[in-house]
């Protein structure tokens, strides 16, 4: 399984990457807003830190405007994907540019219809949001498995990012039912790999081990 980091704080990223845990990158227009940068800056940054996908998101809304902007920031990096909301202006880009050969990721997904359309279109990889769902009661997880399914039964070339994760538990769940990757927030990652018993056990190894040596 392949974890994406969800930002695009280049310290957070060189931090994560330092631990071998970054196999790629996913922004989108908030994520960029947040750290006040330029958007082609930070993403050409980005691009040359780590050498796995990088996902820009386009702005506009119609299709011929989408592939001009994807033509733009397709050209940021050898490894950067053209994010695509999924509509139906997004998809016709998304058709348009995977014969162009020009890598997608379909963001906002919260049906299995949608993903299967996006995977129909041609997209490289698709998005579905667990937290958002999650968040107005919807079963997330079971969107995951659903979609592994539909991708391993018809042999679909498209990989499921599984967005919008919030909790370790969230992060589990996806694991076990088959995402290709997760993008995951850098402030989710050290709740990953921290836990109360191994910081009270490494506190009492030194407690004993002060003790023998006195
Ligand atoms: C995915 O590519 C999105 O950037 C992201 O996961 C959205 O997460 P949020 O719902 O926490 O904003």
């Amino acid at each position: 399984m392949k974890f994406f980091l969800d930002t695009a704080n280049v310290d957070d990223i060189r931090r994560i990457d330092s631990l071998g845990l970054v196999d790629g990158v996913t922004t989108n227009p908030s994520i960029i807003a947040k750290e006040g940068r330029d958007f082609e800056e930070v993403i050409k940054e980005i691009a040359s830190i780590t050498s796995g996908p990088v996902s820009a998101e386009v702005i506009a809304l119609k299709a011929d405007e989408m592939v001009a902007e994807a033509h733009q920031i397709s050209k940021w990096g050898e490894n950067v994907v053209v994010k695509i909301p999924m509509t139906e202006e997004g998809l016709k880009a998304v058709h348009i540019l995977s014969q162009e050969g020009i890598k997608t990721n379909v963001t906002l997904i919260f049906s299995v219809s949608q993903g299967l359309m996006a995977m129909k279109a041609g997209a490289t990889f698709i998005s579905p949001f667990i937290g958002r769902l999650e968040d107005i009661g919807s079963n997330a997880t079971e969107l995951i498995a659903d979609l592994r399914k539909i991708i391993d039964m018809y042999q679909f070339d498209s990989e499921i990012i599984a967005a919008s994760i919030r909790t370790p538990y969230q992060l589990e769940s996806v694991s076990k039912l088959g995402a290709h990757i997760a993008t995951i927030p850098g402030e989710l990652f050290p709740k990953l790999w921290t836990h109360p018993l191994t910081d009270q056990g490494i506190q009492s190894f030194l407690a004993d081990w002060s003790k023998f040596n006195k």
